[in-house]
C-alpha cells in the first residue's frame, strides 16, 4: 500500500516531533491539534529545530524549504479525509483516544491505516472501537523523536500482516529502527523503563538521597544520558503516572504501584519540563 498523505494528531512534544520526521523524510503531513495555541507552538518548535539543523550544517536550505512546504497545520479532524495514514499522539487517556479513533474511522478513506503513539494503552481495545480493527496498530516513537532511533511497532490481536508490513516499511523510510512487540501493558519499552523511574521517585520519597544525587548515581554510575528524575520531567509526570497506572491495572501486581509522591506532583500541576516545574525548576 502506498502512503502519500499523513496526518499526526496532537501537536505536543511527541506529535510535533513525529510530524517533523515525516516532513523531513519526503512525506506530506498535516499536523492537527484541537487547540490553536498548541498547534502554533508545535509548528514553531519544528521550524526552530529545522533552522538549528541548517545553522549546524546538517540540513541544506533547500531541504529545509521542502520540509516546511510538506508540513501544514490543521485544527479540524475532517482534514483527515484524504489521508492514507493517521498517527494519533494526544493525551494518554483511553476515553480521549477511542473518541479520536471513532471519529477518524468515519472521516478517513476505507484503506487508511490508523496508528497510535500510545505509551502503554491496549492497542487491541483501541482497534475494537473502530470498524477496521485489522488496520489499527501501535507506532510508538521515543522522545525526542527527531533524535531517537527506535520505534516499537505493536500489533493488536486484530492487526493484519499487511498493516504491520506497511508500518514496518514506513518506519525504515523514516530512518528509524522498528522492533515488533505484542500487546501487553507498557509494551517492552515502558514495562522496563517506567518501574525504574517510579523506583527513583520512591527513593526520593523515602529520603534515600536528593534529586540531584539520585540522578548522579544513574548518570555517572550507569552511564545513562539523563538521570531518572530528569528523564521523568522530560517525559511529563502526568504521562509517567498514566503509564504506571496502566502497568498496575494491567498486571494486578503491587510492584507497579505508582509512588504517592508522583501522584502528589501531578495533582499539584507539577508536570515536569512542559509545565515549568517538576523535580527540577524550568522557570
Ligand atoms: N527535540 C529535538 N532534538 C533534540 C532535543 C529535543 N527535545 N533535545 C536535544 N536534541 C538534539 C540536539 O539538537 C542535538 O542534535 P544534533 O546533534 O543534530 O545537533 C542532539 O539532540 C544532542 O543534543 P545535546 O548535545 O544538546 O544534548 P545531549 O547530548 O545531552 O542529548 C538527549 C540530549 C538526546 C535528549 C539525551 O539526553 C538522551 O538521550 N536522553 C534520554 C532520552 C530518552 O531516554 N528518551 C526515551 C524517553 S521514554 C519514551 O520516549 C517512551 C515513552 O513512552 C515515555
Ligand atoms: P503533550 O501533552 O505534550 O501533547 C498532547 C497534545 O494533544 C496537546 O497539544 C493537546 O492539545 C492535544 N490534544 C489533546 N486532545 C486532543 C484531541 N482530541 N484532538 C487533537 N489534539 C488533542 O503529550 P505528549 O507527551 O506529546 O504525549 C502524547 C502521546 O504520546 C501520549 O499518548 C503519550 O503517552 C505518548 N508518548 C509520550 C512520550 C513522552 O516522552 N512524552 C513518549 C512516547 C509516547
Amino acid at each position: 500500500m502506498s502512503i502519500n498523505q499523513v496526518m499526526v494528531i496532537g501537536a505536543g512534544q511527541m506529535g510535533a516531533g513525529i510530524a517533523q520526521v515525516f516532513a523531513q523524510s519526503g512525506l506530506k503531513v498535516k499536523l492537527n491539534d484541537m487547540n490553536e495555541e498548541a498547534l502554533k507552538k508545535g509548528i514553531a518548535g519544528i521550524e526552530k529545530r529545522l533552522q538549528r539543523a541548517v545553522d549546524k550544517g546538517k540540513l541544506t536550505a533547500d531541504e529545509q524549504a521542502n520540509a516546511k512546504e510538506r508540513l501544514t497545520g490543521s485544527t479540524d479532524l475532517n482534514d483527515a479525509s484524504d489521508c492514507d495514514l493517521v498517527i494519533e499522539a494526544v493525551v494518554e487517556n483511553m476515553d480521549v483516544k477511542t473518541k479520536v479513533f471513532q471519529s477518524l474511522d468515519e472521516i478517513t478513506p476505507a484503506h487508511a491505516i490508523l496508528a497510535t503513539n500510545t505509551s502503554s494503552l491496549p492497542i487491541t481495545e483501541i482497534a475494537a472501537s473502530t470498524s477496521r480493527p485489522s488496520q489499527v496498530i501501535g507506532m510508538h516513537f521515543m522522545n525526542p523523536v527527531p533524535v531517537m532511533k527506535l520505534v516499537e511497532i505493536i500489533r493488536a490481536i486484530q492487526t493484519s500482516d499487511e498493516t504491520y508490513q506497511t508500518i514496518e516499511a514506513m518506519t525504515e523510510k523514516l530512518n528509524k529502527t522498528p522492533v515488533e512487540v505484542n500487546d501487553f501493558p507498557g509494551f517492552a519499552a515502558n514495562r522496563i523503563l517506567m518501574p525504574m523511574i517510579n523506583e527513583a521517585i520512591f527513593a526520593l520519597h523515602e529520603g534515600v538521597a536528593s534529586v540531584e544525587d539520585i540522578d548522579k548515581v544513574m548518570k555517572l554510575g550507569m552511564n545513562h544520558p539523563m538521570g531518572p528524575l530528569t528523564l521523568a520531567d522530560f517525559i511529563g509526570l502526568d504521562t509517567c503516572l498514566y503509564i504506571m497506572e496502566v502497568l498496575h491495572d494491567g498486571f494486578g501486581d503491587s510492584k507497579y504501584r505508582p509512588c504517592p509522591l508522583l501522584r502528589q506532583y501531578v495533582k499539584a500541576g507539577w508536570l515536569g519540563k512542559k509545565s515549568g516545574r517538576g523535580f527540577y525548576s524550568y522557570e
